[in-house]
């Protein structure tokens, strides 16, 4: 079965005419974001989406994240028909289903790494009226994911304290912390350095060698390159959509990068 199965998934927004004067101002605007978007991805998957600016990339990851709702068309998410849903369904989705990772990390600042993991397991409670997880428990899952990105060592680390690389390996310890149905990435690597983008990267592949579904936006060929399939939209309207044939592995590119600059570092 499908984790994510999108069929003929239209987004339209409606802009309000702005012009008072205009004997048209009743009149509205429609912005056909998505127009009939058909996609689908198994367990074990790791996509890259792609398209120029104005594509529809967000709205397409707003819908996939049960952030926002289709005008028309269907979303079902791990056998969930999800346009049916209220929005406590919604939510319980959204928090249960989907781990969350984005450009700017959004980790709290004056929470420790270990702190932002359990965040989830806490909402999680709240959401299903799950019986009291101990806070021995709580805590033992998030050191778990912590230890899965290789930082469980920084646990007890802020924010402030940890490197861009670090800081969005906590948030990834964090979206993975509720054993979701899939994780979608927003540009993680959009505030990293080339290194740390290639750690990143690195990390992704190994999840997803694991046997995590990833599903990422990038407008960086090079990155896609590293996923197994690129799908391509173009004015609304998936365009394309193949895998990728000679996949780039992102330890050895990693492993060259730094070669190349200790090399560059001491010719200077
Ligand atoms: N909230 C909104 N209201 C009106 N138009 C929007 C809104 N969000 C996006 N759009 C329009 O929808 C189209 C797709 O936008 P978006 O999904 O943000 O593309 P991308 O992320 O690929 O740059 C664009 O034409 C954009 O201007
Ligand atoms: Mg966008």
């Amino acid at each position: 079965m499908s984790v994510i199965e999108l069929r003929g998934i239209k987004r339209e927004y409606r802009m309000e005419s702005k012009s008072k004067r205009s004997s048209l101002s009743e009149d509205a605007v429609i912005v056909r974001a998505l127009r009939g978007v058909d996609f689908s991805a198994e367990a074990g998957e790791f996509v890259s989406v792609m398209g120029p600016s104005g594509s529809g990339k967000s709205t397409l990851m707003n819908i996939l994240g049960c952030l926002d709702k289709p005008t028309a068309g269907t979303y079902t998410l791990d056998g969930i028909e999800t346009s049916k849903s209220d929005s406590d369904t919604f939510a319980y989705i959204r928090n249960r289903k989907i781990g969350f990772v984005f450009q700017s990390f959004n980790l709290l600042t004056r929470t420790t790494a270990l702190e932002n993991v359990e965040l989830p397991l806490f909402y999680r409670r709240r959401l299903l009226n799950e019986k009291k997880q101990t806070a021995q428990i709580r805590k033992e899952r998030a050191i778990a994911a912590l230890r899965e990105v290789g930082l469980d060592k920084r646990m007890d680390h802020f924010p402030s304290q940890l490197s861009g690389g670090q800081q969005q390996r906590v948030a990834i310890a964090r979206a993975m912390v509720n054993d979701p149905a899939f994780i979608l990435a927003d540009e993680p690597t959009g505030n990293l350095d080339t290194g740390m983008t290639l750690e990143i990267m690195g990390l992704f592949q190994e999840l997803n060698r694991q046997g995590k579904t990833i599903i990422m936006v990038t407008h960086e060929p090079e990155l896609a390159a590293y996923t197994r399939r690129i799908i391509t939209l173009r004015d609304g309207e998936l365009v394309s959509d193949k895998q990728v044939n000679k996949r780039r592995n992102a330890p050895d590119d990693l492993a060259q990068w730094k070669k190349d600059h200790v090399l560059l570092a001491e010719a200077s």
